[in-house]
């Protein structure tokens, strides 16, 4: 017998229209969800892994043209950027100068077009929150859809949880708030049940060139695309030396037991191997979620699993109103993508220079992205001129939701081109032209207001 929670669960989805591939997708998790899976990968089940470079890699122009000839690109788009209070789409921020990501993001590509003369289609992967907005925010792209392609796919949608039962959460206020996407993992079972994985392959695409939408760092090289191709792997991630900012952050590893490349994220990781998670000289690199996967060795597994790779579960857990901390508590079943790493024997990682990881997860990144730190040359790839990207702390009283950033800077952000760190405690607000040099803290009890032009110095 089933629970009555996930009868529950299925229901609501079939009545949505969702897929049936996602729903026998949801109910695999949802069972082990039930079961308490905490998915923890203890450290002496593991070892440390050593990669080679991209620098080291030897790819002939013919290779890389080839492989970049039949190269699709996919970008993540479907998550809310909840952490930056957002309830649309990261992407529809602005960058600079009245360009948002997937402004930049359709410039980089068409660029790359004419200056590889390859049909380098862009796909977003949107959720049904993401959609509409980011439709409209590309329309000005006229040469931006390829012949016989869509321009996004979306991804499925599933109930949250009462935390409480595991019933699914009913919310009338705003039914939306009902459900979300499954986490980016669900990119397998949406090209999959879209039909997308198929009419790629159909039109000649070898290989797909996956990462998120707010990392503009992440453009569609031709180089990686060659090196993927030649390695006649099926899936590759492209990893970064962990430096002490990624330390709590996850990590690559080899399972012992099978001899697989795994990713274990903090979540997965023992408090007693929490030490080991964080030595940086013994698990030296992180995931950029910049992924490359052969289009008919996904087709391959996911026929031999029924449509389900089967990867770690995540369980995220939020209020159902994420703005209101007293509504109810709810569970996301949630996958990531990277995870199946280890699904496919055979995968390989290859380290990248972090100009290839510029990841805007708070304000504090999107700060430095929309500072100088960064020019956006004619190719709209991101060219740091900084000698260091600073580190910057905002009060998250003030500044951790971009409404309340943007108001406190409301001439855009100070130069931090000479910055190596930004501290700010308390509700500063920043004039025009204010430059930072060196270490700078701001203290201050009310708020405060930083006057235009000045230089602010440690
Ligand atoms: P993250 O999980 O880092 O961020 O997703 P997020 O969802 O944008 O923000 P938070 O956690 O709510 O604050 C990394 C990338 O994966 C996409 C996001 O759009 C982002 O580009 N994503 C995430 C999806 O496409 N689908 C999802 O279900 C989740």
């Amino acid at each position: 017998m089933g629970s009555p929670g996930l009868a529950k669960a299925m229901a609501k989805m079939r009545d949505a229209g969702v897929d049936d591939v996602a729903v026998q997708t949801f109910a695999h998790y949802y069972r082990q969800l039930e079961h308490g899976e905490t998915g923890m990968i203890p450290e002496d089940t593991i070892e440390p892994v050593d990669i080679p470079s991209i620098h080291d890699a030897e790819v002939s122009d013919d290779e890389a043209h080839a492989a970049i000839s039949t190269t699709a690109v996919i970008k993540l788009n479907g998550g809310l950027g909840t952490s930056m209070g957002m309830d649309r789409a990261k992407s529809l921020l602005c960058v600079r100068k009245g360009l948002s990501f997937l402004d930049v993001i359709a410039r980089q590509i068409l660029h790359m077009r004419k200056t590889y003369d390859v049909r380098l289609p862009l796909l977003l992967m949107n959720s049904f929150r993401t959609s509409e907005d980011s439709l409209a925010a590309l329309e000005r792209y006229q040469d931006l859809p390829v012949e016989g392609l869509p321009l996004e796919f979306l991804q499925n949608r599933e109930p949250r949880l009462l935390a409480d039962d595991l019933t699914p959460v009913e919310w009338p206020k705003d039914p939306e708030l009902e459900w979300c996407p499954p986490g980016h993992g669900d990119i397998y079972t949406a090209l999959l049940d879209t039909g997308l994985l198929d009419l790629l392959i159909e039109q000649g695409y070898e290989r797909v060139f996956v990462s998120n939408s707010d990392n503009l760092g992440a453009v569609p090289d031709e180089k990686v695309a060659g090196w993927f191709a030649k390695s006649g792997a099926p899936f590759a991630i492209e990893a970064v030396r962990r430096t002490p900012s990624d330390r709590k952050g996850g990590h690559f590893a080899r399972r012992k037991s099978d001899g697989r490349l795994i990713l274990r994220e903090t979540a997965q990781t023992r408090d007693e191997d929490k030490v080991a998670l964080q030595d940086l000289s013994r698990h030296k690199y992180c995931s950029t979620n910049n992924i490359w996967f052969d289009l008919k060795a996904l087709k391959k597994v996911l026929t031999e699993r029924d449509g389900i790779l089967g990867l770690p579960l995540i369980r995220n857990e939020k209020t159902v109103d994420p703005s209101d901390p007293k509504t109810p508590k709810v569970i996301q079943i949630e996958t990531a993508m990277g995870a199946a790493i280890e699904v496919f024997e055979g995968s390989q990682l290859i380290e990248v220079g972090r100009d290839r990881f510029v990841p805007v997860k708070t304000t504090n990144d999107l700060l430095v992205l929309r500072s100088d730190v960064y020019d956006i040359g004619e190719d709209f790839v991101l060219d740091q001129v900084a000698e260091v990207v600073p580190f910057i702390d905002l009060d998250s009283d003030y500044y951790k939701y971009v409404a309340n950033f943007d108001e406190r800077f409301p001439e855009g952000a100070p130069s931090l081109r000479k910055a190596s760190s930004l501290t700010v405690n308390g509700d500063w607000t920043f004039g025009k032209g204010v430059q930072v040099i060196g270490a700078v803290e701001l203290d201050g009890a009310s708020a405060e207001r930083v006057a235009p032009a000045t230089v602010l110095s440690d």
